[in-house]
């Protein structure tokens, strides 16, 4: 079947169209960072204009270069939770409008769960149950994924998440919004072990995440040496800013996978492009012997392909939206 997926949860408006949830025929981004760049980070009345300014010929691009017309297509499929609450309704609003004037099925999706199933695209043979460690701009989550629609989350930042993190470390060096690929492609050129970073220590929920004092850490450092006229080698931050960080995720979610009995694990969201992410987790389910699966490149930020592979499975499960959908700006992936 054929699901025309939309995505508007925050700086990117998206539309693809993928076929049994795993074929994408056709992944059309419109990114508006360029002009949130001038900002240092998104303007919500801005991505909700630029939303409505680019969904029809975001849509439009996806059916001519999947050459599918809407009348092929077997379901529409759209991000309404968790995100911008103006951006999310340009997409919700449109979704709804085409469903209705073309008398198909509505499947509602969570944003994160679209991150998850982005795993499906890249490894086909990936099924639940499995251990996920999710880390975008939004969220850090580690969360069961008991079958393709049930979710427990074991654990979350109590604070910022990993990509704000990264943000804002990014915008303290000097880097433009969003700042993550740039601490990336510094931290290949800086050494790891120039500086220590504070690893929290957190009481209750083992498997919770704290970033916030580390970001303090960095800031201190930054300007510390700023008073005081000295030079900091900004690709030496990065670099063990990113370590910690990279360290941290892969401990909690190794110590998650032990506990809870996973040997499948699974990375996904935008920080999950991340270079030294990827390679740590890599390196201890390697020693472990666990099955490791991350998601290509292109599918590791916003994208809509990955809500039409979660929108396939939510569609065969069952899940509708009827003419009063309506967006949600923060809705747990155990409430859907
Ligand atoms: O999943 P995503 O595209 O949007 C949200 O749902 O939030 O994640 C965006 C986040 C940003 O914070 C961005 O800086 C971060 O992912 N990111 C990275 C890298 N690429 C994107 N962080 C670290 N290293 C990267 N290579
Ligand atoms: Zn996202």
């Amino acid at each position: 079947m054929k699901i025309l997926a939309i995505e508007s949860s925050c700086d990117e408006t998206a539309c693809a169209v993928v076929e049994d949830g795993a074929k994408v025929l056709s992944n059309i981004v419109a990114s508006q960072i360029e002009e949130h760049k001038l900002y240092g980070g998104v303007v919500p009345e801005i991505a909700s204009r630029r939303h409505t300014e680019n969904i029809c010929r975001v849509v439009k691009s996806a059916l001519i270069e999947a050459d599918t017309s809407l009348d092929e297509i077997d379901a529409i499929a759209v991000t309404y939770a968790p995100g911008l609450i103006g951006a999310l309704l340009v997409g919700v609003s449109y979704a709804k409008g085409l469903a209705f004037a073309k008398n198909k099925p509505l499947v509602p999706v969570h944003h994160i769960a679209g991150h998850i199933a982005a795993n499906y695209i890249s490894h086909p043979k990936l099924k639940p149950p499995y251990l996920c460690l999710v880390v975008s701009g939004g969220h850090s989550h580690i969360v069961e994924v008991l079958d393709y629609t049930r979710y427990r989350v074991v654990g979350k930042t109590r604070d910022d998440a990993a990509g704000e993190c990264f943000d804002k470390v990014a915008r303290t060096l000097g880097y433009p919004y969003p700042g993550g690929k740039y601490i990336d492609e510094a931290a290949k050129k800086g050494s790891k072990s120039a500086y220590k970073f504070p690893h929290p220590k957190l009481t209750g929920n083992e498997y919770d995440f704290s970033f916030s004092g580390i970001k303090t850490a960095v800031i201190n450092l930054v300007h510390n040496a700023s008073q005081k006229g000295e030079e900091i080698v900004k690709e030496d931050v990065a670099a063990s800013f990113q370590k910690t960080v990279s360290d941290i995720l892969a401990e909690k979610l190794m110590a998650a996978a032990e506990n809870l009995g996973y040997n499948k694990i699974v990375v996904a969201g935008g920080v999950s492009a991340n270079s030294g992410v990827r390679a740590k987790v890599k390196k201890e389910c390697d020693k472990r012997g666990y099955e490791l699966f991350m998601p290509e490149f292109k599918y590791c930020g916003d994208n809509a392909a990955m809500i039409g592979a979660q929108g396939y499975y939510d569609y065969l499960a069952g899940k509708r939206a009827d003419e009063s959908l309506n967006a949600i700006a923060t809705l747990s992936l155990e409430d859907i």
